[in-house]
């Protein structure tokens, strides 16, 4: 640390996973934040953020210091939606009585056909961007459509807003509308490689904004296509993110469309598309033999617990995968999903996953607070592979956080004055603070989340 260098200081209390089943509360701390988003110094002790710094060798010329806005307030790490339909946003909600197969047709390809009209594309992405940073998402894993120019757009703005992001130009070349397709392998493929060309002109080192190969899910590409994608992953280390066993019907017609593959993971395996860099959403009606091939291929998984209720698919099998020790992370998937916000994704996975015991009568499959909130965090880095550097609060990792106040000025929750807690660090104020994230957990909003910050700048705030 050089006494030049100018720090932000971020003070108060944290809260923040530190693995799956524990979620540490630190009352009183002070976090140093270099101008490059990276977190340089965590003090617990008692010092004031003035004498942390000092200690750290900066004075306080050179510092500038936000501290949490209230006695139910924390700093807590930015979200991760790792499965997310940045085109389908304006149809949250909409989905009536229908399942996955009938809902493609009816709601979703009319909606995403309509990109090719990029001041649409436009307005639709910085109202999605915009809203999930107000939710407290610092990463987002977007499907777009099958348009590059469009696809491009969601990129520009999302670099230009500040949000971290995985950008997936949608491959579709089989089993799809007229009115919504690729014409041929061909233009699948050069439709991707002018999307990928173009981030690497924006963000040539993908340090905010990366591509992401996107085969919508085994019935709309070709095994070409998936193959090329593969052979890609491999030359260029790009990641990959496609749908995964979602539904019944979907399965049958993923059998009946390559009835020489074992099963529908063994369709992604041999085209080379299940790797470390795949994130697979759904996978709620795997067998074990798929869940092993996952497991070796060391694939991460988007459990979207909203869009899985919604749309009527089941309730994915998340104790299983935690304790083979699959990445599991959370996604909102819209517009399957109701709801931009991880936050509701958690509470709903928290929800779902007592269906889960109901069926079972294993207790053991329900989630607890700590473990969902894991999976919107640091399961998410774990999935994206940002784990070394995002995630939660350690020295050497980037500052994406969101500061959580239970009593901001337009709040939906009520916190009575006992119910507040201080600064102390024994047993009896961090079950206070337990309690508050509790009720952040099931009762909380964007409301809630006053700031957002991503590599240390703010990127949203209602203060
Ligand atoms: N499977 C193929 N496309 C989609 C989609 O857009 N949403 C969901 N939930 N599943 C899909
Ligand atoms: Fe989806």
């Amino acid at each position: 640390m050089t006494a030049s260098q100018k720090l932000k200081l971020f003070t108060g209390a944290f809260v923040h996973s530190i693995n799956l089943t524990s979620l540490e509360i630190i009352p009183k701390a002070t976090i140093g934040v270099s101008e490059d988003g990276t977190i340089v110094f965590i003090d617990k002790s008692s010092k004031t953020p003035l004498e942390a710094a000092k200690s750290y060798g900066v004075g306080e010329n050179d510092v500038s210091i936000v501290t949490t806005t209230s006695s139910s307030s924390f700093f807590f790490p930015g979200f991760f939606d790792t499965h997310i339909h940045a085109s389908q946003y304006p149809n949250n909600g909409i989905f009536g009585k229908s399942t996955l197969l009938d809902w493609l047709e009816t709601y979703t390809f009319p909606l995403e056909s309509s990109f090719k009209d990029l001041n649409k594309a436009k307005s639709i992405y910085s109202k999605v961007i915009e809203r999930t940073l107000s939710h407290g998402t610092t990463t987002a894993s977007y499907y777009a459509t099958i348009h590059p120019d469009a696809t491009n757009i969601l990129a520009d703005l999302a670099l230009s807003k500040g949000q971290r992001a995985f950008v997936g130009r949608v491959c579709m070349n089989q089993n799809s509308p007229d009115f919504y397709k690729d014409a041929s392998e061909e233009q699948s493929r050069k439709a991707d490689l002018q999307v990928i060309d173009h981030i690497k002109t924006i963000d040539p080192e993908h340090k905010k904004v990366s591509p992401i190969f996107t085969p919508r899910f085994a019935p709309t590409c070709t095994h070409e296509s998936m193959k090329w994608m593969g052979d890609m992953m491999k030359k260029t280390g790009l990641p990959c993110q496609t749908h995964i066993s979602e539904n019944k019907a979907e399965i049958e017609w993923v059998k009946s469309l390559f009835p020489n593959n074992k099963s529908y993971a063994d369709v992604y395996d041999a085209a080379g598309i299940l790797t470390d860099k795949t994130i697979l959403a759904h996978a709620i009606h795997l067998t074990d033999e798929e869940i092993d091939t996952i497991k070796a291929r060391n694939s991460g998984i988007s459990h979207c617990p909203i869009s899985n209720s919604s749309i009527t698919s089941g309730e994915a099998p998340i104790r299983k995968f935690l304790d083979k020790d699959l990445k599991v992370s959370l996604g909102t998937d819209c517009s399957g999903g109701f709801s931009p916000s991880i936050l509701e994704s958690a509470r709903h996975a928290l929800l779902v996953s007592r269906h889960f015991t109901m069926d079972s009568e294993n207790d053991k499959d329900k989630l607890s607070i700590a473990e969902v909130l894991y999976l919107a965090t640091l399961g998410g880095a774990r999935v994206c592979n940002l784990e070394d550097s995002l995630g939660n609060f350690e020295v050497g990792k980037k500052w994406d956080a969101q500061l959580v106040d239970l009593e901001s000025k337009d709040s939906g929750i009520d916190i009575f004055e006992w119910q507040t807690a201080g600064s102390s660090a024994d047993e009896e104020n961090i079950v206070k603070f337990e309690n508050l994230v509790a009720k952040w957990l099931f009762n909380g909003d964007d409301r809630n989340t006053v700031s957002v910050w991503v590599d240390g700048n703010l990127v949203s705030s209602r203060i």
